[in-house]
């Protein structure tokens, strides 16, 4: 069954959002290493290569369905933040973003009764959950700080500790 032309664009859009957010995360990365916080750096790092992972996952399944890829134009991120906590909250709307697309993309594929399409999705949809749980916490941790700077430097740390023990994983 050939990917319809709906999907193809959907999926094309998909792309562009993924790349979109692998962006945005590396320049909160730059912007925490500018700060000093390595922590949070690493996290934003590993996210933005996470990202491009997700980009690429679509690109090959619309090249496996003979789709036609075009990779579509990325604005520029934000490169300026006012605090920790709203460089995450900024990610968290960012994610809830990407969690729609999805679920509108799942939609399509289901109405189109696109099995292969809705299978491939499942991995998409559960791994939102994962992805908007992590930072949520992170932004109730960060809340409790409440911009002191000993409590922000101990997240920095446990922010690198969580990503490092996820990399040896
Ligand atoms: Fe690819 Fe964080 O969504």
């Amino acid at each position: 069954m050939d990917i319809s032309a709906e999907l193809e664009s959907a999926i094309n859009q998909q792309i562009g959002i993924e790349f979109s957010a692998s962006h945005a995360y590396l320049s909160k990365a730059a912007y925490f290493e500018r700060n000093a916080f390595d922590g949070f750096a690493e996290w934003m790092h590993q996210q933005s290569v996470e990202e491009t992972a997700h980009a690429m996952k679509f690109y090959q399944y619309l090249n496996d369905r003979d789709g036609v890829v075009r990779i579509p134009a990325i604005e520029a991120p934000e490169w300026d933040y006012g605090s920790v906590l709203s460089v995450f909250e900024s990610s968290l709307v960012q994610e809830r973003e990407v969690t729609k697309s999805i679920y509108n993309l799942y939609k399509i594929a289901t109405d189109e009764g696109d099995y292969a399409t809705v299978s491939f999705l499942k991995w998409f949809v559960d791994e939102q959950v994962e992805e908007e749980k992590t930072v949520s916490d992170m932004i109730d941790k960060l809340k409790m700080a409440d911009g002191n700077a000993d409590s922000l430097l101990l997240l920095d740390r446990y922010a690198l500790e969580q990503r490092s023990s996820e990399a040896d994983a």
